[in-house]
Parts: structure tokens; C-alpha cells; sequence
């Protein structure tokens, strides 16, 4: 049986899915602070869900219970949060993260899949990303991320539970949530111009970013919660190329046929300029290379988008 903390949230949900429709039996743990069960509707059935926080160590026991496999995806995912609010952050994300370990270890889980990101190397001017540069935080998500990576190469090396880390970069895909106010780009972007609204950009759009595919970003969790040999490392999980805010808004143009000319506001102080990885480590160690290019990417949120529309519609 396969554990997904977070399996209501936009890429907690995409692996349930995955697993489901392979004959897994799946098991969610949510609080359903930014996830909902409507990320799970079509698998329902087919999913043991438990509404339940990792902070609180008796319902986590409870849904280890049997577990094999964990994907610990749940968390305080936004960096703005982090910043105004670090203590709960932590709460979430470093003790939240001991909780899972623990019990990981206490109820003789074999493998924990830990999902942690690609802000943990700061602005560091080098590119591309390889996994052996010193991290550097610059907020206290990273910093909860990159401790949470540190626990678990502890408990690996401690108790011998096989954890491995893998550093999401700029996933998107189906079912991303534009609502919040710290929403990523892409789903940001597509709700403007769907609305009749120009997109925003600050800066002059010519920042660039790795962005992999949420498919991608599910193979890489199976083929991490099988590989040998990997207890303890972490990995970048990356398309590898480097595609701007200007080119993701042509190709939003592109696929939806709607203009995607955007606002340029003056540039935020502190964003990260580029960002790109290093994707060799987890080629060798996992098998792992992206296989779903950006504009296919685009692709297919746009035509889940337009499925889920013609279903309301019906
Ligand atoms: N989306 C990205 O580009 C990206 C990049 C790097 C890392 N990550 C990491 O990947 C993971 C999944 O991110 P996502 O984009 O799917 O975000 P998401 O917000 O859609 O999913 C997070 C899920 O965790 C749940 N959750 C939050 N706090 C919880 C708690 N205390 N107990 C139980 N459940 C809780 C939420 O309800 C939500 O369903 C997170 O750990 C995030 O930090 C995401």
C-alpha cells in the first residue's frame, strides 16, 4: 500500500491518480489547508482518504499503518507564507516532516519519497543547478525544505529507512490552483486570459525558468520509490531546459488562440533571475530524464481545462 501526504493537493493528487489506475492501493493523509478533494473526485472510490493533519502524530500513525511506500508531498508551499509566518512553516514542514520519518521508521515503512524544491539553491549564480552545490536559503520555506532533506538522510543513515529527496523545479500542469494569491505563473497567466484580462509580468519577461511536467514529476516519484542503491540522496527533478516568461506566454498564445500580450511591471526585488538543472544524477541513479516538452505540457492543461468545461457544460 502506497501513503501520499498531500495526495489532495495539485501534485499529491497527480501520483494518487497515477497509482490507482496502475492497481495500487492508495492511502491520502490532507488537512486540506491548500489541497481538495476535488483534485481526487474521479479515483475516489478507489482511494482511502484521511482528513488529517502530519502534525499530529496519532492520525499519522494510523495512516502509516501497512504502508510501504510513502510520498510525502504535503506542506506549506508558499514562500510569501514563509516569510510572514516562518514558526508555522517549520511546523508544517520540519516537524510535520520528523512525524512522517518517525513513524515511517516505527511502523517498518521501507522506502519515504520526499518532495523538496529547487529554491533550497538560493540565488547562486552558477547554472546549471548541480545537486552537490552548497544550498543557500533565502527563505524559510527553502529552509524547512533543506532541513527536511537533512532528517531525512539522518534517519536514513540512523535507522536504515530508505528516504530520497527529490528537488521539484517549476512543475505545472492540470488541476495547478490559480485562486491563491501566490499561485505559480502558468496557472496565473492561463486565468487572465481566459478572463479577458492582460497577463502580468515583472521585469522584462526575459527571466527563465526549468519547468517540468507534473507526468514527469510522477515518474520520477515511482521510479524514486524503486530505484536501488539510493538511500539518503536527493535529486534534482527538472526538464533540464530553460524556457523564459516570454516564451511561456507565446506558447500560451499559441495553444489557446487568445492574445498573450502581457503588462510589464518594474522588476520584483529578490526574484531569482534563472534557474535551471543539472539532470544527470537522477538520469543515473533513477533512470529519470523528462520525456513531456513545455508546449505539450501546455497542452494538455489547456485540453483538461476545455474536458472538465464540456463536462459542466453536460
Ligand atoms: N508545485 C511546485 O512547483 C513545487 C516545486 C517544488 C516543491 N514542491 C513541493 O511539492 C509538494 C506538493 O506541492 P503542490 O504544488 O502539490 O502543493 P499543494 O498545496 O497543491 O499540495 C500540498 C498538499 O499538502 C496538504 N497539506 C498542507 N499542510 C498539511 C498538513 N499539515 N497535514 C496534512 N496535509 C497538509 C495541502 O492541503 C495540499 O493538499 C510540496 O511539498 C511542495 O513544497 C512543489
Amino acid at each position: 500500500m502506497y501513503l501520499i501526504t498531500g495526495g489532495a493537493g495539485f501534485i499529491g493528487s497527480h501520483i494518487a491518480t497515477r497509482l490507482v489506475h496502475q492497481g495500487h492501493r492508495v492511502r491520502v493523509l490532507d488537512n486540506l489547508a491548500s489541497g481538495s478533494v476535488r483534485n481526487l473526485e474521479p479515483i475516489m472510490d478507489d482511494v482511502e482518504f484521511i482528513e488529517g493533519d502530519i502534525r499530529d502524530t496519532g492520525a499519522l500513525r494510523r495512516a502509516m499503518a501497512g504502508a510501504e511506500v510513502v510520498f510525502h508531498e504535503a506542506a506549506e508551499p508558499s514562500v510569501p507564507r514563509s516569510i510572514a509566518d516562518p514558526a508555522s512553516t517549520f511546523a508544517i514542514n520540519v516537524e510535520g516532516t520528523l512525524n512522517v520519518l518517525t513513524a515511517a521508521r516505527d511502523l517498518e515503512c521501507r522506502r519515504v519519497v520526499f518532495a523538496t524544491t529547487c529554491a533550497i539553491y538560493g540565488d547562486a549564480p552558477e547554472l546549471p543547478k548541480l545537486e552537490s552545490l552548497p544550498p543557500a536559503p533565502l527563505s524559510p520555506y527553502a529552509m524547512s525544505k533543506l532541513t527536511g532533506e537533512h532528517l531525512c538522510a539522518m534517519y536514513s543513515r540512523l535507522y536504515g529507512l530508505e528516504t530520497v529527496g527529490l528537488r521539484y523545479f517549476n512543475v505545472f500542469g492540470p488541476r495547478q490552483d490559480p485562486s491563491s494569491a501566490y499561485a505559480a505563473a502558468i496557472p496565473k497567466f492561463l486565468e487572465a486570459l481566459h478572463a479577458g484580462h492582460q497577463p502580468r509580468v515583472f521585469g522584462d519577461g526575459e527571466q527563465s525558468r526549468d519547468f517540468v511536467a507534473v507526468d514527469d514529476v510522477v515518474r520520477a516519484n515511482l521510479l524514486a520509490a524503486g530505484a536501488d542503491g539510493v538511500g539518503g540522496r536527493v535529486f534534482n527533478v527538472a526538464s533540464g531546459k530553460s524556457v523564459t516568461i516570454n516564451q511561456v506566454l507565446a506558447t500560451l498564445g499559441e495553444v489557446t488562440g487568445i492574445d498573450a500580450t502581457p503588462e510589464y511591471l518594474p522588476a520584483r526585488a529578490g526574484d531569482i533571475l534563472h534557474s535551471l538543472a543539472d539532470v544527470s544524477l537522477a538520469r543515473r541513479y533513477l533512470g529519470f530524464e523528462a520525456t513531456i516538452g513545455f508546449r505539450e505540457g501546455i497542452e494538455r492543461i489547456v485540453h483538461d481545462g476545455q474536458r472538465a468545461t464540456t463536462l459542466i457544460a453536460a
